[in-house]
């Protein structure tokens, strides 16, 4: 799949299973009332990370979904952000994690923070899979990270380029010859 695009493995299937199982009990453990998260997974990027995680929670969660896009050239955000698609239904009194693919300046998060505690759920909490160095500079409470990766664009579980590879089993980084082909 794929042939010669990925550079290199930087995160292999199994070290993120083992992780999403780690997430997941670490989530479960902080919520002694657990049976009653609701997981908002941020399309499409974390839709992996989301389902493999959901199912790897030993209580049950419900799913929702948001779609946000930021304003900005394709490699980096702008912190203005628009709703594609909104959850379905109301967050007040819930317990919310925000599940997410990657954290890389943290604006898009932090806005979409903002937008979800105006909604006043009962607990906001994020839980990341990977975590890019200029993030932790930005004042977001990000209380899961995955793996704490360098500054690379990577792709894979749920991550793109060009809608391309997402739905390969590991987390790569991409060959440069990828970028300027244009293929
Ligand atoms: P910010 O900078 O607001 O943006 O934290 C996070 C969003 O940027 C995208 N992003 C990436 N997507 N590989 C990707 O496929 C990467 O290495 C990468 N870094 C940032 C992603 O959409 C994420 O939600
Ligand atoms: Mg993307």
């Amino acid at each position: 799949m794929y042939d010669g695009d990925i550079a290199s493995v930087l995160i292999s299937e199994r070290q993120i299973k083992d992780k999403v199982s780690e997430l997941a009990k670490q989530v479960d453990d902080d919520h002694p009332q657990s049976g009653d998260l609701l997981l908002v997974g941020v399309l499409k990027g974390a839709v992996m990370f989301m389902t493999d995680f959901a199912r790897a929670l030993p209580h049950p969660a419900q799913l929702e979904f948001m779609a946000v896009s930021s304003y900005g050239s394709s490699t980096s955000s702008s912190g203005v952000v628009r709703i594609l698609k909104d959850l379905d239904r109301d967050i007040a009194g819930k317990n919310v994690v925000v599940v997410e693919d990657i954290i890389d300046s943290g604006l898009t998060l932090s806005w979409l923070l903002k937008n979800l505690a105006s909604r006043n759920p009962a607990s906001l909490e994020v839980c990341t899979l990977l975590r890019k160095p200029d993030a932790v500079q930005v004042d977001v409470p990000v209380r899961y990270v995955g793996f704490d990766i360098p500054n690379e664009f990577v792709v894979g579980y749920g991550l793109d380029y060009a809608e391309r590879y997402r739905d390969l089993p590991y987390i790569g980084t991409l060959d440069p010859k990828v970028y300027t082909s244009g293929a």
